[in-house]
């Protein structure tokens, strides 16, 4: 079975249109519990940069891993919403003068281009802390534990042993250590974008509370999708333009990345991709029909155009 494009699309922007309406909630000026105040200009700039853009993958991740067990929507939206501010707090940083240096995301320029450095980075550390209030909250789920595994999840997804270790290891195959350190392609990208696109399938399995077997079958499609996702944005970042991307072109190139394009070529990177959309659909035969959305999801994954 499959699901058509039509289908998939407007499910897709149902989820981006739920997360943008539950962003603007959790990031209005009315105060939480033990808030002091919500300062301005950190607001106008967290705003900026988690609000209007950005395809909302990772929310779509968790909604339609949830799905799977029938988890209800609003809570499934909440951890995507957390997950979506990670995300957005990691895009921030990536693009700052002192890593990637680009001046153009999702259509716009960069917030330290439209703010300031020290505003950049103090909004990413905000967006980074509310996820962690935002992946806690009872509403999440009624029983503590499970919001504790969620957490843990979370925070292992986006630290030190996942994106913030990749982007050091990506940092370092540019050689800006010193000398360029031979570089762990695979392991380097399951770090850098893996891992969150990876918790937003296996946050599914920990919310509706799922067999180790299913929790194992949406962390395997999970490790596929991730790894082929950044070789779809690495091959994007070759083949795509500014204008569709909404992002710089040739950005990699021009910074010394190592990426699997460099290491396989344009047509090796695109066979390792459907090798990994193989791999994505045999871990997902476990849930049947069940499984529909998140296959069409990998296809969407390679086949975006920004
Ligand atoms: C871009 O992610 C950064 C990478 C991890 C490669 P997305 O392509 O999901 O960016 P948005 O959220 O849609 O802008
Ligand atoms: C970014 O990878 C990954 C994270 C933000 C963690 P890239 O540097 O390739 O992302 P883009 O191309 O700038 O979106
Ligand atoms: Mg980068
Ligand atoms: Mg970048
Ligand atoms: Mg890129």
């Amino acid at each position: 079975m499959t699901i058509a494009a039509a289908d998939f699309a407007k499910r897709l922007d149902q989820t981006a249109e739920d997360t943008e309406r539950l962003l603007a909630e959790l990031l209005s000026d009315t105060l939480l519990p033990d808030e002091i105040a919500r300062p301005k200009r950190l607001m106008d700039a967290m705003r900026y940069s988690s609000l209007g853009g950005g395809k909302r993958l990772r929310p779509f991740l968790v909604s339609e891993s949830a799905a799977v067990f029938g988890v209800p929507r609003e809570a499934a939206l909440l951890a995507g919403a957390a997950l979506e501010c990670i995300h957005c707090y990691s895009l921030i940083h990536d693009d700052l003068p002192a890593m990637d240096n680009s001046d153009l995301r999702r259509g716009r320029p960069t917030l330290h281009k439209k703010t300031d450095d020290a505003t950049a980075i103090l909004a990413g550390d905000g967006l980074l802390t509310l996820a962690f209030d935002i992946i806690s909250r009872d509403e999440i789920h009624p029983d503590p534990k499970v919001r504790l595994l969620l957490t843990r999840a979370l925070a292992r997804a986006s630290g030190l042993g996942g994106m913030v270790g990749g982007q050091i290891l990506d940092l370092a195959g540019e050689g800006r250590f010193g000398d360029r350190e031979p570089v762990d392609v695979a392991r380097l990208q399951q770090m850098k974008t893996g891992a969150l696109l990876r918790y937003g399938c296996i946050a599914g399995a920990i919310l509706g509370q799922g067999s180790p077997k299913e929790y194992q079958a949406l962390d395997d499609y999970g490790r596929a999708l991730g790894e082929a996702f950044q070789i779809a944005d690495d091959l994007l970042d070759v083949e795509g333009d500014a204008a569709a991307l909404g992002k710089p072109a040739g950005a990699d190139a021009a910074l010394g990345k190592t990426t699997f394009v460099t290491q396989l070529g344009i047509d090796g990177a695109k066979q390792r991709v459907r090798n990994l959309l193989a791999r994505g659909d045999a871990a997902l035969s476990i849930f049947g029909a069940k499984g529909d959305v998140l296959r069409a999801t990998s296809r969407f994954v390679a086949e975006r155009k920004n």
